[in-house]
């Protein structure tokens, strides 16, 4: 086999997918230590000392001590070349973490054992699931007092509508955790903790389940309840099937403890096996093999540089096929122009770092003066392939946006739309009215403070953001529907988009349930193919 294709083979490229505080940043760190990337826990996401240190990409996050910028980190573990793509959480969620799924090839959604699927877990899985890419279930902090076990996956299975399939088994949890049970070795990991919960491995011992000293190990009790729950599982559970897991209909499950580093180790080399390298993506004529093919990449991300004194943006391109070679001329299929991709870099733990090569799986991001949408795609010249577009997903907070000084009309206007092309900011209008009022739309509030900031900063012009009360937007299927014929309360908002694409806006479900039971036959969307 060529060299490329050894290259793109050994490639992982996933997303690690959670609710605030379920531990993705303790786990990922874990992975890093694994890969030798990183020597000490902390180096990932420090406490606000150390991110000021890292991050002048943007004021905003000087400010305030987050990270707007997601990252892509690459490592190296038993020769695969792995690359995790960060989906921002906390306050900084926003349509970026969406964005970054697309790019991914699998998913790796992290659950808090104690408290099973959370809300932002289901926002992020639903677009995985649209996309049908393979999601590895890690159940984290069963050092901790956890749900019962059966209950978590139900939890799973019902709230997200995925079958599961565990691999492994926990027994006991918190201060009576005393292992996981592998379910095709049948055999006991033992968890002693490390009273350190930094970079040092816990100790593991393997046993069989026949073997005597296991009893005295996890005492009579919980020996009992595993050896019921195991005979229980293997007669009611889903099978592991791996073309289930490879369409996204089935999630493999392990269970551990990120902090204590238990289980992780055996998390990662089953799922390095189970998931795959690069797979083809569909463009808009063909599937293009990753292997078979010349270099092709599209941009999934745009982000803006803040920093007054560097007007310049930075996108983030998915290699999907080929090898990238930084001296060769590539073609930008949108602009219909050659270019050479200039200063591509990838991050690797908190360094960026300029790349001369890179291979379909990897993320590079690239100096944009401003050419690039979200979207595009790149290739050699003399190919013209078209990558499918990412969708619009549905904001939920929304403002009328006003401007303060009327004067400056004209340089507001073409800041507003600036932003919402880079895909910062999404903004509506009034279904008949002009762009006479203006509403942004965000999936994530920080989008606001990003877009008052950029507005005065960049464009000189002050504004001023007044909440809205819904929280729901919806397409219309059919974008030729007569919005005029729609049964609407007073509650219900008719807007259309940049596209001049119609939609509603909602203020809870019950709203839209209340419109669906209404208007029989319209149907509702939740996200925009572009
Ligand atoms: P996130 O990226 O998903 O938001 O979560 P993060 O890894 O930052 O973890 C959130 C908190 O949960 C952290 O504690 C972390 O130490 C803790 N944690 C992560 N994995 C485990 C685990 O397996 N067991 C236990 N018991 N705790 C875990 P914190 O107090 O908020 O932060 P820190 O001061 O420890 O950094």
């Amino acid at each position: 086999m060529s060299d490329i294709k050894n290259e793109i083979k050994r490639r992982r490229t996933f997303a690690i997918i959670s609710h605030p505080d379920a531990g993705k940043t303790t786990l990922t760190e874990k992975f890093l230590l694994y890969g030798g990337a990183i020597n000490t826990a902390g180096s990932v996401k420090g406490k606000a000392t150390a991110k000021h240190a890292v991050s002048d990409w943007m004021e905003i996050e000087k400010e305030r001590g987050i990270s707007v910028t997601s990252s892509v980190l690459q490592f190296e573990f038993d020769g695969y070349c792995i690359n995790i793509l960060d989906t921002p959480g906390h306050q900084d969620f926003s349509e970026d973490t969406y964005r970054t799924l697309m790019a991914a090839d699998s998913a790796v959604m992290v659950i808090d054992g104690s408290k099973g699927v959370e809300a932002q877990t289901i926002k992020l899985f639903k677009v995985c699931a649209m996309r049908g890419i393979p999601i590895f279930t890690f159940v984290n902090k069963m050092d901790r007092e956890a749900k019962d076990t059966f209950e978590l996956l139900e939890d799973i299975e019902n709230v997200l509508g995925i079958r599961t399939c565990p691999i492994n088994w926990p027994i006991g949890s918190g201060k009576s955790f005393k292992g996981v049970y592998d379910r095709d070795t049948k055999n006991v990991s033992l968890f002693k903790a490390v009273s350190t919960g930094g970079s040092k491995k816990a100790e593991e011992t393997d046993l069989n389940i026949d073997d005597e000293r296991l009893v005295g190990e996890i005492g009579e009790e919980l020996f009992e309840q595993l050896k019921d729950e195991v005979e229980l599982l293997d007669g009611a559970s889903d099978e592991f099937d791996i073309n289930l897991v490879s369409s996204g209909k089935l999630s493999p499950v392990f269970f551990g403890s990120a902090l204590t580093t238990f289980g992780v180790q055996t998390f990662l080399e089953h799922f390095l096996k189970m998931t795959s390298s690069p797979l083809a993506r569909k463009s808009e004529d063909e599937l293009i093999d990753p292997m078979e093919n010349d270099f092709s990449a599209f941009v999934f991300k745009i982000q803006a540089n803040m920093n007054k004194a560097h007007r310049d943006r930075i996108a983030f391109m998915r290699i999907c096929s080929g090898k990238f070679d930084a001296t060769k001329d590539v073609f930008h299929v949108q602009g219909n122009k050659k270019l050479k991709l200039s200063q591509p870099q990838q991050l690797m733990a908190q360094d960026r770092k300029v790349v001369s090569e890179a291979y379909a799986g990897d993320i590079i991001g690239v100096f944009d003066p401003g050419i690039f949408s979200i979207g595009d795609t790149i290739c050699m010249p003399g190919k013209k392939i078209k990558y499918e577009g990412i969708p619009t997903f549905a904001p939920e907070h929304f403002s009328r946006l006003v401007s303060v000084d009327s004067m400056k009309r004209k340089q507001f206007m073409k800041g507003v739309v600036q932003i919402a092309q880079e895909g910062a900011i999404q903004i509506f209008q009034e279904y008949t009215a002009g762009m006479s009022e203006i509403i942004v739309g965000v999936v994530g509030v920080l989008q606001f403070d990003v877009l008052k900031y950029r507005l005065e900063n960049e464009y000189g012009c002050e504004i001023r953001l007044e909440p809205l009360p819904y929280g729901y937007i919806r397409w219309l299927k059919d974008p030729m529907t007569d919005m005029s014929k729609l049964k609407t309360g007073m509650d219900i908002k008719k807007v259309k988009d940049m596209n001049e694409r119609p939609l509603l806006l909602f203020q809870n479900e019950w709203n839209i349930k209340l419109f669906t039971d209404r208007n029989e036959g319209v149907e509702l969307e939740e996200f925009s193919r572009n």
